[in-house]
């Protein structure tokens, strides 16, 4: 069994995923109407995975004998001023996803509940990956600034993104 606590900040985090998952998604579909393919496969992706870290703890909280509480899911942006806004915002996200993790995995020393210390690790190493994909897409974009042949260029190189791989 887990802690009310731990169970409590699990579905938390549980929805944080699912809301990085629409941000994404919407994200996707902002790029799909500038008609940047890459960028909108690389966000769609990227919502997939999203997905894939609030099934991780769907699973986790059932395996410990938990009570799964779906959260309701906040609306994203539907919108952003330019390419490297929407980017800069998906880097920002990622930072609040981190804190929220590292927060939890604070919870989970304090509770002495190694279970749950053990399998947030893997969340622990994933958003340093995470961050560091955003930073470089955010860098990337940055520094394409307003030409958009290099614009169409990183399109060109997003599209080849693959599933598990950022
Ligand atoms: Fe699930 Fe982007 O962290």
């Amino acid at each position: 069994m887990i802690s009310k606590k731990i169970e409590k900040a699990i579905n938390k985090q549980m929805n944080l995923e699912a809301f990085s998952a629409y941000i994404y998604l919407s994200m996707a579909a902002y790029f799909e109407g500038l008609n940047l393919e890459g960028f909108s496969h690389w966000m769609r992706l990227q919502a997939e995975e999203e997905l894939g870290h609030a099934m991780r703890l769907f699973k986790y909280v059932l395996e410990r004998d938990g009570n799964v509480e779906l959260l309701p899911i906040k609306a994203p942006p539907a919108t952003w001023k330019s390419p490297l806004d929407a980017c800069q915002h998906a880097l920002k996200h990622e930072r609040v996803n981190t804190k929220q993790i590292n927060d939890l995995m604070d919870l989970s020393f304090k509770e002495v509940d190694h279970a749950t210390r053990i399998f947030l690790q893997w969340f622990v190493a994933e958003q340093v990956e995470e961050e560091s994909s955003a930073t470089k897409l955010a860098e990337k974009v940055r520094l394409a600034g307003k030409d958009g042949a290099a614009i169409l260029v990183l399109d060109q190189e997003l599209l080849k993104r693959q599933l598990g791989a950022s």
